[in-house]
């Protein structure tokens, strides 16, 4: 399987200087637009989960949505959204977490994880860390069981993982 990551990385094309100067964007739309790239990408993912009885994706808005939809689909699984504030319409808690600058916050449904669920958390990138760890803590605040973690890429230099603690992680691709 580790023959698939290197041409994987053929369909995420860098974008310099974007959002911001200095910031190095990973744009995942080509990958997004290939359906076989999206479908190896998604075995790929899915080859690390086998026997390990997860019972809920969720999928870190927005760009956790994607393949977050399509890895409970392939596990016949629920989908569960975490969302940026205010999105999400019935009773929520909230995790804040730091930026470089300031604060962002997260908010998932409180009855979207019943105690003892087993929870696979997706988002396209492992970055600082902080998305993650503030996903985590809203699983671990509704009793859920962290099974893994898992990213389309990880940023290594940034060294996210280790904001999550004895979570498993795995990254389809890594840089
Ligand atoms: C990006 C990315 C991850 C997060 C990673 O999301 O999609 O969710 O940052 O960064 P971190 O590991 O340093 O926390 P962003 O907040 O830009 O929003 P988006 O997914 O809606 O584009
Ligand atoms: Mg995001």
């Amino acid at each position: 399987l580790n023959l698939k990551i290197m041409p994987l990385k053929k369909y995420i094309r860098d974008i310099q200087d974007f959002p911001k100067p200095g910031i190095g964007f990973k744009d995942i739309t080509p990958l997004l637009s290939n359906p076989i790239a999206r479908q190896e990408t998604l075995e790929l993912l899915l080859s690390t989960l086998k026997d390990k009885q997860i019972n809920k994706v969720i999928g870190v808005e927005s760009r956790g949505f994607f393949f977050g939809i399509l890895l409970a689909e392939a596990l016949n699984v629920g989908f569960i959204p975490v969302r940026k504030p205010k999105k999400l319409p019935y009773e929520t808690i909230s995790a804040t977490y730091d930026l470089e600058y300031g604060t962002d916050t997260l908010e998932i449904h409180i009855d979207a994880i019943e105690k003892g669920d087993r929870v696979l958390i997706h988002d396209d990138v492992l970055a600082t860390g902080g998305t993650a760890k503030a996903v985590c803590e809203l699983v671990e605040r509704l009793g859920g069981e962290i099974v893994q973690c898992n990213f389309l890429m990880e940023l290594t230099f940034l060294h996210g993982r280790d904001k999550l603690g004895d979570n498993e992680i795995f990254a389809a691709m890594t840089y």
